[in-house]
């Protein structure tokens, strides 16, 4: 059945397909029957991806790529960013049918063997954290997924977005690198501070169990105040309360430990010193104060 104002396939008849069984195909297509929608067919590159997906899904079947296909009505392309554009160059499209990638850099036009057949093509980005599937699975209502697609596709993806419990975001042209840059800072970013943190925590013989369990409610801490009270307004730390000297005694110590380490913190704890401006807990001079001291040899 076809949806009267879209003219692509209603969400309650949609056929939906995978090709790419990892980490973020499983996710979306567990997400989306869980949204009570239809995945149908999967295909991977090794059979027991493919059969991973499938396995909690009543009437997933495991198939190749070309069955996948002409099985459905729309084929999420979930394959490294690198496979997205040789994988569906050799497949035939059709018309009235839709294929849809999940990267986040990647431009949607990479999907130019759909492009060439007639199919329509779009960009599904969940901006969330795909690592184990079944931990994704929870995280991902309320999370932001950023839609590429021209009509009547795009009503479409924005239609799975309400279903899964995400928002949506639209993005205009040429801007997904940065876009995607600034994902990693809530992303993978996290990760590096937690390693230089981990790095200072070893120097006096904690193990990296000590500190992770230390560290990470301190930072969901860190987190629900930043949701409660904004960026600047829910920063903790010796520089939003104008507290130089704590910030003199930091540099002194991590002198000990290198450059790099260092280097690393004088860059982070400069960054904070706006958002402190911002929150109005320091002025002008204190600023350059702080400035100063993270310049200092
Ligand atoms: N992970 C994240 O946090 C995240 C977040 C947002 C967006 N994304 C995007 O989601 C997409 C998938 O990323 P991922 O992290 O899920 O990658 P992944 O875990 O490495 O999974 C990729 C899957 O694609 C399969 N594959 C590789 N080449 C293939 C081919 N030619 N044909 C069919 N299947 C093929 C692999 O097959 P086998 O396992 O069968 O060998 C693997 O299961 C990427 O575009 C990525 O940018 C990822």
């Amino acid at each position: 059945m076809t949806d009267e104002t879209t003219g692509f396939p209603s969400t309650g008849t949609l056929r939906i397909g995978f090709i790419g069984a990892g980490r973020l195909g499983k996710t979306l297509a567990w997400g989306l029957v869980r949204a009570g929608l239809d995945v149908c067919a999967v295909a991977s590159g090794s059979a027991a991806s493919a059969h991973a997906l499938a396995q909690p899904i009543a009437g997933c079947q495991v198939l190749d790529a070309q069955a996948v296909v002409d099985g459905c009505d729309l084929v999420f392309v979930t394959t490294p960013d690198s496979a997205i554009t040789p994988t569906t160059q050799v497949l035939r499209w059709r018309p009235g049918m839709a294929s849809v990638h999940c990267s986040g850099v990647t431009e949607v036009s990479a999907l130019s063997g759909a492009v060439r057949d007639g199919a329509w093509v779009g960009g599904f980005h969940p901006m969330q954290t795909f690592g184990d599937p079944a931990v994704a699975l929870a995280c991902l209502p309320g999370s932001t997924i950023t839609l590429e697609a021209a009509q009547p596709l795009m009503t479409t993806l924005e239609l799975l977005t309400q279903r899964l419990g995400c928002r949506s975001n639209l993005l205009p042209p040429g801007m997904r690198g940065r876009y995607h840059a600034a994902a990693g800072y809530t992303s993978q970013f996290i990760n590096a501070l937690f390693g230089e943190a981990t790095v200072i925590w070893r120097s006096w013989g904690a193990t990296d169990e000590d500190a992770l369990k230390a560290l990470l409610p301190m930072a969901q801490g860190t987190l629900a105040a930043i949701a409660s009270a904004g960026i600047a307004g829910g920063m903790p730390g010796p520089v939003s309360r104008g507290d130089v000297s704590s910030v003199e005694k930091h540099v002194a110590a991590l002198s000990q430990l290198g450059e790099g380490t260092l280097g690393f913190y004088r860059q982070m704890c400069a960054s904070t010193v706006p958002l402190a401006i911002e929150r109005g807990s320091i002025n002008a001079a204190t600023a350059q104060r702080f400035l100063s001291v993270l310049a200092s040899k």
